[in-house]
């Protein structure tokens, strides 16, 4: 049975395995020593569909009466491609409307959120994008000289900037002189949002947690303040152009979004954007200096200038083994059939990103890195999905992809990398919802040798 072939009124909620509810605690704790690796064991103690019977907390999640977690691919299609009326990916982002406001993209479904993806989509993509790459590949390799001559460099901070300010400059057009006002204010909201005490405020909202949380009023405010005004500035010029994110939203067809609808959209953007862009290409390089021989064939292709068929696939192995985020999230609104499982309304499932990718069925070696298995064979579908999928994949899949392999290849060009960490990597720790370098990507940067002439 699949959730296409039988009407919701004839379905009825089946028993899923998973862990007793008195387990929760060992859980919890067991994560906070040993992170996700947790949830690995869960799989394969329970099979790739695992019920976790929650506690009664019910302003601990977003909407999940039911909280399930799953790891077949053949599953994973249905979910994301599901009708709007049986699941729903808005209800699982509602912890987000904290940070993007409650009209971002994130928090939408529906027409609105269709319309609005259509009128995004051509500044992340194809030429726009392409336009973006000498700047890219600039900003990397000056960033990349400013590392020589430290013991050493964590690079998670540094791409974190870099992304952030390639983000300012592709949406709002920021210029160079006008950074120093945007880049602290957008770096401590990030920093509010994620942080440990983000997720407990969420948890107690409604006894005005978030309120009296002076800290964060003061920064979002502070955000808020730049982007209206930047709102303003446009609409009092109508006829001059930017040619950048801010343009598509404010030029787009039918109803005109308000200044709050333009606001929830670039706080989506810069922010969503950024953190995992800048995680993604921290994983890269972290890999590349513990993998000695993917290093020297990437490094090759960067210094030869010989296209990026390999780099790309170091991007995407880093993609598989280092998914910046953890899991994707997906609510039911009725009784959904998901192969022989059946779930009832408000049911949260969330397929994991990364268990997925380390299913021995579907790649060989799974914990190995190796590039060139994204050389050689076909994927299978819904096999890889660290942008999600359906209809509310990342909008900016190829955006962070492309920023990645430019970033990486122009360090490449410049500098030569060394160092990281013993035992052969960085562990993963996990930030908010973003897996990061738990070292924040500590390496060594050495001028490059000048390639001999002659
Ligand atoms: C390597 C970098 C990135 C990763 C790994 C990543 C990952 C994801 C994932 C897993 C989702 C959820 C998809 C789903 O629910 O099926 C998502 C959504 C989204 N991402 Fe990204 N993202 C990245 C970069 C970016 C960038 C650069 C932007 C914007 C410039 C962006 C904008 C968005 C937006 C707007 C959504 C919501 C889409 C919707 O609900 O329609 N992301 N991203």
């Amino acid at each position: 049975m699949t959730s296409t072939d039988s009407t919701p009124a004839e379905l009825t909620p089946t028993a899923t395995p998973g862990p007793r509810m008195w387990v929760w605690p060992a859980l919890l704790w067991g994560m906070m020593r040993r992170g996700d690796d947790v949830i690995d064991e869960q799989f394969d103690r329970y099979g790739d569909v695992v019920w976790l019977r929650l506690p009664r907390f019910p302003h601990f999640l977003p909407d999940g009466a039911q909280l399930v977690l799953l790891r077949d691919p053949a599953l994973i299609k249905p979910l994301f491609t599901a009708a709007d009326d049986l699941v729903d990916s808005a209800g699982a982002n509602r912890a987000l409307e904290l940070l993007y406001g409650d009209r971002s993209l994130f928090l939408l479904n529906g027409p609105e959120h269709r319309r609005l993806r259509k009128v995004l989509l051509p500044g992340l993509r194809g030429d726009a994008l392409a336009a973006w790459g000498e700047f890219i590949a600039g900003s990397a390799e000056r960033e990349a000289r400013t590392w020589f001559g430290r013991d050493r460099v964590l690079v998670h901070s540094s791409m974190l900037d870099l992304s952030l300010e390639l983000i300012l400059k592709m949406s709002l057009s920021i210029s160079d002189a006008d950074m120093p006002r945007w880049m602290p204010p957008m770096r401590e909201l990030l920093a509010t949002a994620t942080s440990p005490q983000a997720t407990f405020r969420y948890g107690l909202r409604q006894l005005g947690a978030l309120r009296l949380w002076r800290s964060f009023q003061r920064v979002r405010a502070h955000c808020n303040e730049l982007v209206y005004a930047e709102i303003a500035r446009r609409r009092a010029q109508p006829g001059v152009e930017h040619s950048d994110l801010l343009d598509l939203l404010m030029r787009a067809e039918g109803e005109p979004l308000t200044d709050r609808e333009l606001r929830d959209q670039l706080f989506t953007i810069l922010i969503g954007g950024h953190e995992t862009s800048a995680t993604l290409a921290s994983w890269v390089l972290e890999r590349l200096v513990h993998n000695p021989d993917v290093y020297a064939r990437a490094s090759a292709e960067a210094r030869a200038g010989a296209g990026h068929e390999y780099m790309d696939a170091v991007v995407q192995e880093t993609l598989r083994l280092r998914p910046p985020l953890a899991f994707v999230g997906r609510v039911t609104r009725r009784n959904f059939a998901l192969g022989e499982h059946v779930f009832p309304p408000n049911t949260l499932i969330l397929p994991v990103i990364r268990a997925v990718h380390r299913k021995a069925e579907l790649y060989e070696d799974p914990e190995l890195f190796r590039p060139e298995r994204f050389l050689e064979t076909r994927r299978t579908p819904f096999g890889h999905i660290p942008f999600g999928g359906g209809p509310h994949r990342c909008l900016g899949d190829h955006m962070g992809a492309f920023q990645t392999r430019l970033v990486a290849q122009a360090i490449l060009r410049v500098a030569e990398l060394s160092g990281g960490v013993p035992g052969g990597g960085e562990q993963i720790r996990r930030k908010a919802l973003v897996l990061v370098p738990a070292r924040g990507g500590v390496l060594r940067a050495t001028p490059r040798e000048p390639a001999p002439t002659g």
